[in-house]
């Protein structure tokens, strides 16, 4: 089946003067199957968000090609099928709402597809109740938290049926309750709403919700599989210059110290139950 996203052989360069160029892309190639939910991670400046802009045409490759769902992002016949393909959440709050009120705003993208109001009525009420944001539909930007506006964000690309979404550190700027709030809800895109997710984030708490951990590094792409294969290996992500999830920290730091770890556990709840079952394999007899 042809994948949501393929990058073949992707370099891309931003032109500044004759001695500023940056290679920001350099030969990179990825798929993203429909239905996966997608982490992306790496140091500053590692290409995360020039790799993110090539996914809905926002950037064309300088060389190599990029097709979503098979349409090629040169293609301009075929940018506005692109774009309602593969919606973009931003990492600033304070940049994507467009409209005076959450409801306009919503209302946008769909109202540019041509869509007819009725249909547009309910495609805001769906989006809303997805992020939990029904009963704001009157609120101004201004009444609104950073965690709020990003899920109004998310709900403006959902209005638009996109089969994936790409979300670049999407929580960088909210605080914890925020960050919490906008969680949940690209879960519940990934797993319920069956939308492809690519969430880009340097927080490798988030990191290990994903069912496929791509790391980058310098404009490539450094290591790429599950995330307890990714975050099974601390020295190389140490190299990457990322850190490893705490509890991973904590689990190696045991076994370093001779306690046998059954796995690498990525969250709070698998520790708790490898240090359980250690415990009561030793003191229960
Ligand atoms: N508009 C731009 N002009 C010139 N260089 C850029 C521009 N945007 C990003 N870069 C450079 O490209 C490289 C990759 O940047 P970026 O994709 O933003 O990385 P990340 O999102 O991982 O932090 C960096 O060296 C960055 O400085
Ligand atoms: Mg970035």
């Amino acid at each position: 089946m042809e994948p949501i996203i393929r990058i073949e052989n992707v370099s891309y360069t931003y032109e500044g003067g004759e001695q500023d160029q940056v290679e920001a892309l350099l030969d990179v190639n990825v798929r993203v199957d429909a239905g996966v939910f997608v982490a992306v991670i790496g140091h500053n400046g590692s290409g995360k968000s020039t790799l993110a802009k090539h996914m809905n045409a926002i950037l064309l490759p300088t060389r190599g090609d990029v097709y979503v769902l098979g349409m090629n992002t040169r293609d301009r016949s075929m940018l506005w099928n692109i774009r309602q393909t593969v919606g973009m959440v931003f990492q600033n709050p304070d940049n994507q709402i467009v409209a005076t009120t959450v409801e306009e705003d919503v209302a946008f993208g769909p109202e540019n597809l041509g869509v007819p109001p009725h249909e547009i009525r309910r495609r805001v009420d769906e989006a809303l109740t997805l992020v939990d944001m029904r009963g704001y539909e009157q609120a101004g930007p201004h009444q609104l938290s950073g965690g709020q506006k990003q899920r109004v964000a998310i709900a403006g690309v959902i209005a638009m049926r996109p089969k994936c979404i790409v979300l670049d550190e999407p929580t960088a700027m909210l605080d914890p309750v925020g960050r919490q709030e906008v969680l949940r809800t690209v879960r519940r895109l990934a797993s319920e709403e069956g939308i492809t997710v690519v969430h880009i984030t340097h927080f490798m708490s988030e990191a290990v919700m994903a069912d496929r951990v791509i790391v980058m590094d310098d404009g490539r792409i450094a290591l790429d599989g599950g995330p307890r294969e990714v975050f099974s290996s601390p020295d190389a992500l140490r190299r990457l210059q990322l850190d490893v999830p705490q509890v991973t920290e904590l689990a190696f730091e045991l076994s370093r110290r001779g306690v046998k770890m059954p796995r690498t556990p990525l969250t709070v709840k698998e520790l708790a139950e490898d240090v359980d079952a250690l415990l009561s394999g030793r003191y229960a007899r």
